[in-house]
C-alpha cells in the first residue's frame, strides 16, 4: 500500500515519509515528564497509539456500540461488519490463507496459553518433548511448563550463546524424534535478537514437528508472510503494534486449529446446547467464547491501516537507521556494557552500567523525561544465563527520533556522573 504521508525529498533525491508529521500523530509523545519533554523508549513493553487508532475506537463507542453476532438491529449489524472486516484485514496483513484462521484473543499470552492447553492436551503424552529456546519471554515458557506438568511431556531448552543468540545447529540437534512442539520467539523482547524463523520452521516441519511462533516483538517492525514462514501457529498482541491493550491474535493453519477443543465454553462458540451436551460452532467462533473485545479489534484494524499507510520499506529503513545511531551512541558511554550482541538485532538494546542497579539508572533517567524499561523483562532464566538480575532496555519504534537518542546519551552520562559522585 502506498504512503499517504506527505513525503520529503532527501539529499539523495529519494522520497521519504515525513517522520515529524508521523510523530505528531501520537498525542502521548507530546508531553512533559518531570519538567522535560518525554522521550519514550519502552515500545517493546507497549507502543504509543496514533490518533487513527484512538479515533477508530472512540467512533465505535460513540456511534456503533453493540454486541457482535447477536442482533438483527442496525447497530449490532454495523458492529459485526467492522469486527469481521478486521478479521479479513488481519488475515491479509499476515498472508493467512483464510480469515477463519484468525482467532481474536486478549493478547500473545492468551494465544500461547490457548495452544499450550488445547493443543497440549490433545497431542502431548508422557515422554514427548516440547522445545523452546533460552530467549523466551515467560509467556512462551510458563504455559509449556504447565502443559508438560499436566501431560508428562518434557520441556527442553535450546541454549543461548554469549552473544544472546541461539544457533541453528543447536536447534537442529535438539529437534529429535520425540519432539512434538517447537515454540520460539521470532524476536527476543529482552535482547532484540532476530531468530531465523523460516529456517527453523522448515527444519521442524520436515521432521513432522508442530511449530508456534511468538511474534509479539515482530508485528510493528517487520512484515509477516505466513505462506513463506509456514508455521502452524503464530501469536501477537495489538498493543505492541500501535493498537490497544487487551487484544491479540492466534493464527493457526485451519487443519491444525480444527484439532483444538475449546478451552472456554459460553456464548457464541456453540452450535447447539442441551442440558446433556453441546456442540461447537465452526472456526473461528468456537475458540472465541463470550463477548469479544470489539473495540480492541477495531483498534487493531486501524493500527494495521496506520502501519500500511507508512509502508514496510520505510519502516524497516527508519528503524534500522535509528538502531545504528543508538548503538553507536550507547557503545561509547564509559561503564556501559551491552547484554547480548546479536548479529541480527531488532530495535532493542539491553545494557547495564558497571556497579549501578538498573532501577537506579532508570529512575534517574525518568527524572529527565526518559522512559525505558528496567528489570528482568519477563525473562528471568535469560537474565540468570548472563549472571545478572536485570538490565536497562531501550526499545525503539518508528516514532523515535535522533534528537531523543542524543538526549538519552547525555542523560545516561549525567546520571552515571551523579551516581559516581554520590558513591565517592
Ligand atoms: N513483553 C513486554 C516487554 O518485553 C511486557 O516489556
Amino acid at each position: 500500500m502506498s504512503s499517504n504521508w506527505s513525503a520529503k525529498t532527501g539529499s539523495e533525491g529519494l522520497t521519504r515519509p515525513d517522520w515529524d508529521a508521523i510523530r505528531l500523530e501520537f498525542p502521548a509523545l507530546h508531553q512533559s515528564v518531570n519538567g522535560c519533554p518525554l522521550a519514550y523508549f519502552d515500545h517493546a513493553a507497549t507502543s504509543q497509539k496514533p490518533r487513527r487508532v484512538i479515533n477508530a475506537m472512540t467512533h465505535y463507542y460513540q456511534s456503533d456500540n453493540a454486541n457482535v453476532h447477536r442482533g438483527v438491529h442496525n447497530l449490532s449489524q454495523r458492529a459485526t461488519t467492522v469486527y469481521e472486516a478486521a478479521r479479513t484485514k488481519t488475515a491479509r496483513f499476515l498472508g493467512a490463507a483464510d480469515s477463519s484462521e484468525i482467532i481474536f484473543t486478549s493478547g500473545t499470552t492468551a494465544s500461547i496459553n490457548l495452544v499450550a492447553q488445547s493443543w497440549g492436551n490433545a497431542h502431548l503424552k508422557p515422554g514427548d518433548e516440547v522445545l523452546v529456546t533460552g530467549l523466551e519471554h515467560h509467556a512462551n515458557l510458563v504455559p509449556w511448563q504447565m502443559a508438560c506438568t499436566r501431560t508428562g511431556a518434557r520441556l527442553k531448552i535450546v541454549p543461548v550463546n554469549e552473544r544472546g543468540e541461539v544457533s541453528t545447529e543447536a536447534v537442529s540437534e535438539m529437534l529429535t524424534s520425540g519432539t512434538r512442539m517447537f515454540a520460539f520467539c521470532w524476536i527476543s523482547n529482552a535482547l532484540g535478537t532476530i531468530n531465523p524463523a523460516q529456517e527453523w520452521v522448515e527444519m521442524a516441519r520436515k521432521r513432522g514437528i508442530t511449530t508456534l511462533i511468538d511474534a509479539a516483538q515482530v508485528v510493528a517492525h517487520k512484515p509477516i508472510n505466513l505462506q513463506e514462514i509456514g508455521c502452524d501457529f503464530l501469536c501477537f498482541s495489538a498493543h505492541k503494534m500501535m493498537g490497544p491493550t487487551g487484544t491479540g491474535v492466534l493464527y493457526g493453519i485451519k487443519s491444525v486449529l480444527e484439532t483444538l477443543d475449546p478451552v472456554f465454553g459460553g456464548g457464541d462458540m456453540i452450535d447447539e446446547v442441551s442440558y446433556e451436551r453441546s456442540t461447537w460452532a465452526d472456526l473461528p467462533y468456537r475458540l472465541e467464547a463470550g463477548t469479544p473485545n470489539i473495540s480492541g479489534v477495531i483498534g487493531l484494524s486501524a493500527a494495521i491501516d496506520f502501519l500500511e499507510s507508512i509502508g514496510w520499506a520505510s519502516i524497516l529503513e527508519r528503524e534500522s537507521e535509528l538502531l545504528s545511531y543508538a548503538l553507536e551512541k550507547l557503545r561509547n558511554i564509559p561503564r556501559i556494557r551491552f547484554i547480548g550482541e546479536p548479529k541480527l538485532r531488532s530495535g532493542v538494546i539491553s545494557f547495564i552500567a558497571d556497579g549501578v542497579h538498573p532501577y537506579d539508572l532508570g529512575t534517574l533517567l525518568d527524572e529527565q523525561g526518559i522512559a525505558l524499561r528496567t528489570g528482568h523483562h519477563c525473562a528471568q532464566p535469560l537474565m540468570r544465563h548472563f549472571g545478572i538480575s536485570g538490565t536497562c532496555r531501550v526499545s525503539l519504534a518508528l516514532y523515535n527520533n535522533h534528537e531523543e537518542i542524543d538526549r538519552l546519551d547525555l542523560a545516561i552520562r549525567s546520571a552515571l556522573r551523579l551516581i559516581t559522585n554520590v558513591d565517592k
